[in-house]
């Protein structure tokens, strides 16, 4: 099985995700500070995100042309084990199944090659086109996480907690 570091490309449909780097900062701070991608994502995105759990991947579409990012957080405790992914996209490729696409794809390789039984993620429980996008890979809901997390607004809203297994990955 491969380290955490994580692989440098994973090849979609359409998308092709590749292990972000330092140049990809400015542009995926810009896509996550679009006012359509920072009423749904808490913090602004800088290197120290590149730093962290999160293994994180630019999402390209069609050639070098950097459309968001997706990442995604291991749980290791073997009896606990399981991996959480965040997905943002940039508003102009929003609603072009971009997202679905970068979903199946990293969770494929959670999956078959990191030997996850279950993913979860937790969009805003109002964000419902991100949910209809995760319903379409194969998530389920679990459950409303009341006052889940603190928006930008500074008030806390509610998360939906959704999981997929394996055999339930479409
Ligand atoms: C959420 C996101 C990753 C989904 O990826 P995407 O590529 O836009 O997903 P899709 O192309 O499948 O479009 C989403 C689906 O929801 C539908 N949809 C669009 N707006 C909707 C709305 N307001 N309510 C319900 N469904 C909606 C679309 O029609 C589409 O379904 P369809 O293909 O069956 O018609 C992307 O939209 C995004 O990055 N949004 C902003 C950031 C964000 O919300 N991130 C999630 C944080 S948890």
């Amino acid at each position: 099985m491969e380290s955490n570091n994580g692989p440098l490309l994973l090849a979609g449909q359409r998308v092709v995700l590749r292990r972000a780097n330092l140049a990809d900062v400015p542009r995926l701070a810009a896509i996550i500070e679009s006012p359509e991608v920072s009423q749904w994502w808490g913090t602004p995105f800088t290197e120290r995100d590149l730093e962290g759990e999160e293994v994180v991947f630019a999402v390209e579409v069609g050639g070098d042309d950097v459309a968001g990012l997706i990442q995604y957080y291991e749980e290791n405790e073997p009896d606990y084990r399981s991996a959480g992914i965040d997905i943002a996209l940039a508003p102009e490729q929003h609603g072009r199944g971009h997202g679905p696409d970068a979903l199946r794809t990293l969770a494929r390789y959670l999956f078959e090659q990191r030997g996850h039984h279950r993913l979860t993620i937790d969009p805003a429980a109002a964000n419902t086109r991100a949910i209809a996008a995760y319903s379409k890979v194969g998530f389920k809901p679990v459950g409303v996480m009341r006052r889940y997390e603190r928006g930008r607004d500074g008030n806390w809203h509610d998360g939906l907690l959704m999981d997929m297994l394996h055999e339930e990955l479409c």
